[in-house]
């Protein structure tokens, strides 16, 4: 080739390739991993753009309001250079050097490898519009807004090694074992929190890891293989199908799973979810038996099981799988705490919307037809019901979700990346 055209072809090459300009496999891969971190869910307000911020989120230190991530130089992350994001993912330090609070998921999203954390680099700088939306100032008090007592924390509680791959395991546990407990920080809501909010347990090692917990007004089951309260008898193909559609043949999605559901978890690559149900299938259950009240069975909550819920989940509880959820050998009767049924039977469900389409059918809400002992006396026939193992409800519980909690909207809310 003479070496003008060379030179043309050199020209050609770095005029197609500005600095910076990632390759489309690159970017591609940072979509799908923002999908497994799940970031849009949090970072977006109701009514706001994609990544923009502005979604009020409760903790126990108060409300806190996630911040704008879109690669906007003036009010978001455009200012960022891959070691400040590496930073805020793995340690969660701001830019300016400011420590986030962990409702940011940076104790899992530590064990995300440096080549992931790049592709979501590339992804975000390069392929999220750009919104200018300023933060809103942080409502917490002080001295609560304080945030170096955060350091400590973090020296406590978080392990700053990253993920560790296990040589014994398949290939197909670790990576499992790595999306579990790094992008798709589901223990976040899956494991019991210590009285400093700490998750108890980032990884198998721990027996608490994904046992369960209460978060929200809603409690995510035992991903654990705890007999009636968790996995042990769900399939890899089970929890997969669960994963992709929202649905299977012992449960639906419902609660804060359905945005985990809608916005990310249908996303996963099917060896990806094999992958999950592998990892989660290996670990153990608990079982540590429930303080069972003498199980009278509740004739009243019985009656009304027929009256007000037979004619969909059918009387002996098998309902219409997968779309509407069978409740005998459900987890959510048999949950530790069991908010999620009280909750669901008060306010119903939102919708599950997997490629775009929404569910048929919906868990309608029972706040207005239902009072509180009602709800109670049908929890607790539901939870001493085809085997669940759960402690009766008291209307006191029931009481106490119905003031914090709010009717389960029909609107339909699919969030597009970009
Ligand atoms: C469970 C909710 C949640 C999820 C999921 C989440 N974030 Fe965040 N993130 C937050 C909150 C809350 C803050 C602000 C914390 C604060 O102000 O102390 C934050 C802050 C940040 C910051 C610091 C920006 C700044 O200046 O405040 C970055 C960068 C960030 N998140 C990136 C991501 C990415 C990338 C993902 C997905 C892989 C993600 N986040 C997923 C809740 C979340
Ligand atoms: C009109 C039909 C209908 C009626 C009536 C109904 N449900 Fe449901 N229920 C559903 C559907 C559909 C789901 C699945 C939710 C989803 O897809 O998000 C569901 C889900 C549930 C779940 C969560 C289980 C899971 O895995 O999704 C519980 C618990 C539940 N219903 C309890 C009740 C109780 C208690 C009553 C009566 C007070 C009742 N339902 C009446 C349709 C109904
Ligand atoms: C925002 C909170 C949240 C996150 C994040 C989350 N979950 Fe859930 N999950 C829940 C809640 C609440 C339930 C109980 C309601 C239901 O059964 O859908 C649940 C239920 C489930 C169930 C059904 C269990 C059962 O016993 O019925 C599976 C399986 C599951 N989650 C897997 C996962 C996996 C895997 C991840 C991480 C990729 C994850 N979840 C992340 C909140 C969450």
């Amino acid at each position: 080739m003479p070496t003008i055209s060379r030179l043309c072809l050199l020209f050609s090459l770095l005029l197609a390739a500005p600095a910076g300009a990632s390759t489309p496999e690159l970017l591609a891969k940072g979509e799908y991993l923002a999908r497994a971190g799940d970031c849009i869910v949090c970072h977006t307000g109701p009514g706001e753009k994609p990544f923009s911020g502005g979604l009020k989120m409760a903790t126990p230190l108060g409300a806190i309001i996630t911040t704008n991530i879109t690669p906007d130089k003036a009010t978001g992350i455009g200012d960022y250079t891959f070691p400040d994001f590496e930073r805020a993912m793995r340690e969660g330090i701001a830019r300016d050097g400011h420590r986030l609070y962990p409702a940011m998921p940076y104790p899992s999203y530590s064990h995300v490898s440096e080549d992931d954390l790049r592709a979501l680099y590339a992804f975000f700088m390069e392929q999220v519009n750009p919104v200018n939306r300023p933060n809103s100032p942080n409502p917490i008090k002080w001295p609560l807004n304080i945030r170096w007592p955060i350091a400590i924390w973090d020296g406590v509680f978080t392990d700053r090694v990253g993920f560790q791959p296990d040589s014994s395991q398949s290939a197909a546990w670790n990576r499992g074992a790595y999306l579990v407990q790094g992008l798709g920080h589901c223990g976040a809501c899956h494991t019991p929190r210590g009285i400093f909010f700490e998750e108890k347990g980032l990884d198998q090692r721990k027996n608490t890891y994904l046992a369960g917990a209460s978060l929200d007004d809603w409690f995510a089951s035992s991903l654990r293989g705890d007999k009636a309260s968790g996995l042990s008898s769900w399939s890899e193909a089970d929890i997969a199908q669960f994963l992709k559609t929202g649905h299977n043949g012992h449960a639906s999605a419902f609660g804060t799973m359905i945005d985990a559901v809608n916005n990310s978890t249908q996303y996963f690559s099917d060896d990806d979810l094999t992958a999950i149900a592998t990892y989660l299938k290996s670990l153990p259950g608990n079982e540590s038996p429930q303080a069972l009240a003498a199980a009278s069975p509740n004739a009243r909550g019985g009656r009304l099981y027929l009256q007000q819920c037979a004619d969909c989940h059918q009387a002996d509880g098998a309902g219409h799988a997968p779309y509407i959820a069978p409740l005998a050998g459900n987890p959510a009767l048999s949950d530790a705490d069991p908010a999620s049924l009280i909750n669901i039977t008060l306010n119903g469900s939102s919708r599950i919307v997997v490629d775009g389409m929404p569910d048929a059918y919906r868990m309608p809400e029972f706040r207005v037809l239902l009072k509180d002992d009602q709800i109670a006396d049908i929890a607790t026939f539901l939870r001493q019901s085809w085997g669940a193992k759960g402690a009766p409800v008291t209307p006191d519980q029931v009481a106490k979700i119905r003031k914090s909690s709010d009717p389960a909207s029909d609107a339909v809310v699919v969030l597009r990346m970009r």
